[in-house]
C-alpha cells in the first residue's frame, strides 16, 4: 500500500497497551475474564450509567441491546439511511423493520421533528446515531419516546466522549452502543460496549451475548468442579476478551489526551477555514460537547470545477488519505432491493453525500500536520474555484 504523509487514520498504541496486553497474556487467561470485568466497571463508571456489558464488536452491542430490550419479528424500529449499514443489519437480526427518517443537513444526525410521522401501531424503538461525535437532539426524541412508549437505543459508535445537556451520551437512552473499532476515539482492534440503566436489560443481553448459558465461562472455571451449565435461550458468540479489554483499560486512561488533541485539530480546521466559501465545516452545537471522531466537510460543489470525489483524489496526490462517512444506505444494491429505498426519498442524505470528506483527526496528528491539511485543502479547493479569474 502506497504511504501517505498523513494517513486518514493512524490508531495510537503505546508501551501502556502492550505491557497491560503482555501481562494478560502471561497471566493464562486471555478470554473473557477479571479484565473485561475492570474494563466494564471502568467504562461504567466514566460514563456514569449503572451497567456496561463489554462485547466483540458495536454491532453485537447493538443486536444484543435490542434483542434485550424485546425486539421481534413484525416490530418496526425507527432509524437513519445516513449511517453505517451496521445500524440496519441489527434491526434486521431481529427479523424487524426498518423505518428511515432523512438527517438534517446541518448536524447530519435524526430530524427529530420528522419522527413522529413514522410511527405506527407496531413502532418500538428509536435508534439514532449520533453522527461523528455529535449527540442528536435527545431531550425531543426522548418525549417522543416517552409518549408513544418506545424504546431508546442509541448509536454512540462515535461518541466516546460526548456530551448532551452536561451529560455524558449514555446516561440518556435504555441502552447506548459504542464501538471501539480500529478508527473509534478508543480502539480495542474490535469491540463494543452496552451500557443501560437497566437491572433486566443487562441480565438479559450477558446472557444474549454468550451462547445463552447463565454462567460466563470465567465463573464456571473459577471454581474447577463447576463444569455443568444450562442454556436457558438462543444466544450468540459476541464476548470481548481479556486481551481487548487489557487495550480498552489503557485506551480508557488515555481518553481525555486523546480528546484535546482532538479538540485542538478540529479548533485549527474550522479557524483555517473560516470565511472559506467553497465548503462548509460541521455545525456543532456546542464544540466542547463533541467527541470529534469525525471533522466533516462539505464542499461546495456548485462552485467547484471539480466533483467530491476528484478533490479526494488531488488530497491523496497531496499525501492526506481522507474518507467519506457515509455511503448512505439508500445507495446500497442490497437495500435498494431488498427494502426498496431509493436516493430521492431521502433528500437531505442523498445532498449530503455528494459533497461529504472527512478529514484526518486522530491525537498522532501534529499541530503542523492539521495545519498542512488545512493547507491543501484550500490550495486545491482555491484552483478549482469556478469564480477564479482566469
Ligand atoms: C455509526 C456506526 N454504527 C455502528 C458501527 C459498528 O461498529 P463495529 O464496527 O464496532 O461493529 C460503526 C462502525 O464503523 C459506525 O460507524
Amino acid at each position: 500500500m502506497e504511504e501517505l504523509k498523513i494517513p486518514f487514520h493512524k490508531p495510537e498504541y503505546g508501551e501502556e497497551e502492550i505491557r497491560e496486553v503482555t501481562e494478560t497474556i502471561r497471566s493464562g487467561w486471555i478470554t473473557t475474564g477479571p479484565k473485561v470485568r475492570d474494563f466494564e466497571r471502568a467504562f461504567a463508571a466514566e460514563i456514569g450509567v449503572k451497567h456496561a456489558l463489554a462485547v466483540n464488536s458495536g454491532t453485537a452491542a447493538m443486536h444484543v441491546a435490542l434483542e434485550a430490550l424485546g425486539i421481534k419479528e413484525g416490530d418496526e424500529v425507527i432509524t437513519v439511511p445516513f449511517t453505517f449499514v451496521a445500524t440496519s443489519e441489527v434491526i434486521l437480526y431481529c427479523k424487524a423493520k426498518p423505518v428511515y427518517v432523512d438527517c438534517s443537513p446541518e448536524s447530519f444526525n435524526i430530524l427529530a421533528d420528522r419522527i413522529e410521522e413514522k410511527i405506527t401501531a407496531r413502532t418500538r424503538a428509536i435508534l439514532p446515531v449520533h453522527f461523528a461525535g455529535q449527540a442528536c437532539e435527545l431531550n425531543p426524541i426522548k418525549r417522543i419516546a416517552e409518549r408513544y412508549s418506545l424504546k431508546l437505543v442509541e448509536d454512540a459508535a462515535h461518541s466516546f466522549p460526548t456530551l448532551y445537556e452536561g451529560k455524558k451520551v449514555g446516561v440518556f437512552g435504555d441502552a447506548t452502543c459504542f464501538s471501539f473499532y480500529a478508527t473509534k476515539t478508543l480502539s480495542t482492534g474490535e469491540g463494543g460496549m452496552l451500557v443501560t440503566p437497566h437491572d433486566e436489560v443487562i441480565e438479559r443481553a450477558r446472557l444474549l451475548s454468550l451462547h445463552g448459558i447463565t454462567r460466563d465461562a470465567w465463573k464456571r472455571y473459577q471454581n474447577p468442579g463447576a463444569w455443568r451449565y444450562d442454556v436457558v435461550t438462543l444466544g450468540r458468540k459476541y464476548n470481548m476478551s481479556d486481551i481487548q479489554a487489557a487495550i480498552g483499560l489503557q485506551q480508557l486512561r488515555k481518553s481525555a489526551r486523546f480528546l484535546e488533541r482532538r479538540r485542538r485539530i478540529a479548533a485549527s480546521y474550522l479557524e483555517a477555514f473560516r470565511g472559506c466559501e467553497l465548503l462548509r465545516t460541521p455545525a456543532c452545537g456546542s464544540f466542547e460537547s463533541h467527541a470529534w471522531h469525525l471533522f466533516v466537510i462539505k464542499l461546495e460543489i456548485e462552485k467547484l470545477s471539480i466533483s467530491r470525489d476528484e478533490f479526494m483524489e488531488k488530497m491523496r496526490s497531496a499525501g492526506i488519505g481522507t474518507s467519506v462517512h457515509f455511503i448512505p444506505l439508500s445507495e446500497h444494491p442490497y437495500y435498494q432491493e431488498k427494502l426498496g429505498l431509493k436516493p430521492e426519498d431521502f433528500p437531505n442524505t442523498s445532498d449530503c453525500f455528494k459533497r461529504i470528506v472527512s478529514l484526518p483527526i486522530y491525537p498522532g496528528m501534529s499541530d503542523e500536520d492539521a495545519g498542512f491539511v488545512a493547507q491543501k485543502v484550500l490550495e486545491i479547493l482555491q484552483s478549482a474555484d469556478l469564480k477564479r479569474p482566469l
